[in-house]
């Protein structure tokens, strides 16, 4: 995958807390075009695999089981340097550290419950966009 594509997923605080429509519009207002999605629920084994390079850390199971929690909104973006402006767009993985106007800032409420995920390099973009989407969904 080109560097101009980055994977994120709506978490289930956010999608429960009705937020899914405002950070969508905040995406595309961002620049970011849609290049897949998909609105579905993840049981703990994919939580847990879509996790696993947090696997040793100590909040792997609390992160395990929010994620598992309900539905999530996945989906794969673009934009020139899709990675690091998604960072800037969504803020701090604390949200009481992120910056004022970022999505995690608007709609997260904690560390854990922080609203989107967004990939933090090229290598895992394209890994995580390929474990949700099959070659025929991601043209
Ligand atoms: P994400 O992968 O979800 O976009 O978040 P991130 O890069 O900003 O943070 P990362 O280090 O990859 O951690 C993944 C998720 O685990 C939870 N976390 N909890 N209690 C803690 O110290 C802690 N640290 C991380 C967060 O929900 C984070 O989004
Ligand atoms: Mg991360």
């Amino acid at each position: 995958m080109a560097t101009n594509r980055t994977f994120t997923m709506i978490k289930p605080d956010a999608v429960g807390n009705g937020h899914m429509g405002a950070i969508l519009d905040d995406i595309l207002k961002g620049g970011f075009k849609i290049v897949a999605m998909k609105y579905t629920r993840l049981s703990k084994e994919t939580a847990g695999a879509f996790y696993a390079v947090h696997k040793e850390r100590p909040f792997y199971s609390d992160l395990v089981h929010f994620m598992s929690s309900g539905p999530i909104v996945a989906a794969i973006l673009e934009k020139g340097n899709a990675v690091e402006d998604f960072r800037k767009l969504i803020g701090a993985t604390d949200p009481s550290k992120a910056e004022a106007g970022t999505i995690r800032n608007k709609y997260a409420k904690s560390i854990d419950a922080n609203a989107i995920h967004g990939s933090d390099s090229d290598e895992n973009a394209e890994i995580e966009g390929n474990f949700f989407f099959s070659a025929f969904e991601r043209f």
